[in-house]
C-alpha cells in the first residue's frame, strides 16, 4: 500500500465475527424444523455466493441488476440534488458500478460525500471499500461489517444522509418483516435524510422465471452454494448435488421462490449438535424469496413506515423501479 493513511479506507465490525458461526447454525437449526423447511437466502453470500451473484448480473435473462443501472444512469444528478446528502449509507453494500454512479453525482452535487457500506460479508464491504477508495480519491470510505436489520441503528452519521437499498433486496425478506426493517430504516433517517429503494416490479411470469433459471446454471450453482456454506461452516453432511434447483413464481405472494428439491433420498446432519434431517425424493427446501412489487402496495408500505413517496422512477421498460422517499 502505497497511498497515504487519509485514502485508507475503513472497515470496522459492528457485530463480532464469532457470532457467525452461531447465528447460522440457529438459522439452520430453527430453518430446516420449519415447515416448509427453509434458510434465509443472506446465508448465499460468501465469496464464492458473491462472485456467482455478480456473475448472475450479466446474465441475458437476469434483468434487473440492468434495469435499476439505466435509471441510475438516467436519474443519477437529478436524484442526487434532490436528496443533497453527506454521506450514502448503502444497505447490503451491491454492485460497485451502481455504487460508482450514485456517488460520483453526489460528488458533482456536493463534493467529497461520505461512502458507508454496510454488509454481513466481510468480502463485500472489503472489495467495495478498497474498489471505490482506490478509483475516487476523494471519497471518505467508512465500511461496517454487520446484520443490516440489527445493526443500522449503531451507524455514527457524518451529515445529511441517503440510505440506499438497493437491487431489490427488499424483496428477499418475507413480507411480515418488511415493516420492522422500513421502520429501522425510518429511524435511521433524520427530517431532511432520503431514502433510495430499488424494487423489482410484477411482470410476466415466463420472463420472471426465466430471470431465476437460466440455461448456464449459474443460478443453479449459486442456489446450490447455501449447502456448500453450510457444510463448510458448520461441518455439516450434505451432498450439494443431491438437491435440483427448482425456481417458482407464486402467484398469490406475487413472489419467485427458490427451492432446492431433493433428486433422492438424502440427509442433512450437523454431527457435533445431534441433529438430523432427512429429505425424501421430491422433498424441498425453500432458500430465497424474491418479491416482485406493484406502485401501489409499495408506496403504501413506504407511507405506513412514515416515509412519502418523492420521485418513482422506472427504465423504459418499466421492469423495474427506485424510489426516492423521505420522512414524513
Ligand atoms: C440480489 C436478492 C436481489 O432476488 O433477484 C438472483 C438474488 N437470487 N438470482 C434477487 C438472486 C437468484 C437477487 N437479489
Amino acid at each position: 500500500m502505497s497511498r497515504g493513511a487519509a485514502s485508507q479506507p475503513q472497515v470496522q465490525r459492528v457485530s463480532p465475527p464469532a457470532d457467525r458461526r452461531a447465528q447460522l447454525l440457529d438459522d439452520v437449526v430453527r430453518g430446516l424444523a420449519d415447515t416448509p423447511p427453509q434458510l434465509p437466502s443472506k446465508w448465499f453470500y460468501d465469496g464464492r455466493g458473491s462472485a456467482l451473484f455478480e456473475q448472475i448480473t450479466q446474465l441475458p435473462e437476469y434483468y434487473p441488476t440492468r434495469a435499476e443501472t439505466a435509471i441510475l444512469q438516467a436519474h443519477a444528478d437529478a436524484l442526487a440534488a434532490a436528496a443533497d446528502a453527506d454521506e450514502l449509507v448503502e444497505l447490503g453494500s451491491g454492485s460497485s458500478t451502481k455504487t460508482r454512479l450514485l456517488l460520483a453525482a453526489m460528488h458533482r452535487h456536493r463534493p467529497g460525500p461520505t461512502y458507508v457500506p454496510l454488509d454481513v460479508s466481510e468480502t463485500a464491504v472489503d472489495g467495495a471499500a478498497e474498489a471505490l477508495q482506490a478509483d475516487y480519491p476523494w471519497l471518505e470510505v467508512r465500511g461496517y461489517v454487520g446484520d443490516f436489520e440489527a445493526d443500522l441503528a449503531a451507524l455514527p452519521r457524518r451529515g445529511r444522509r441517503l440510505l440506499a437499498f438497493l437491487g431489490s433486496t427488499i424483496g428477499n425478506l418475507d413480507p411480515d418483516q418488511r415493516p420492522t426493517l422500513l421502520a429501522a430504516m425510518r429511524a435511521a433517517c433524520d427530517p431532511d435524510d432520503r431514502l433510495l429503494l430499488g424494487a423489482d416490479l410484477v411482470k410476466d411470469t415466463d420472463r420472471l422465471l426465466a430471470a431465476y433459471d437460466d440455461p448456464a446454471g449459474v443460478t443453479a450453482a449459486f442456489n446450490r452454494n447455501v449447502l456448500e456454506v453450510v457444510r463448510r461452516e458448520l461441518d455439516a453432511e450434505v451432498d450439494p448435488d443431491d438437491f435440483a434447483h427448482a425456481p417458482c413464481w407464486n402467484a398469490e405472494q406475487d413472489r419467485i421462490e427458490m427451492w432446492l428439491v431433493a433428486r433422492r433420498d438424502t440427509v442433512i446432519a450437523l454431527p457435533a449438535d445431534g441433529q438430523r434431517w432427512t429429505f425424501a425424493a421430491g422433498e424441498g427446501l425453500r432458500t430465497e424469496l424474491s418479491s416482485k412489487f406493484r406502485r401501489d402496495g409499495l408506496s403504501a408500505e413506504l407511507t405506513a413506515a412514515g416515509f412519502e413517496v418523492q420521485r418513482w422512477l422506472t427504465d423504459a421498460d418499466g421492469d423495474f423501479a427506485l424510489v426516492l422517499a423521505a420522512p414524513r
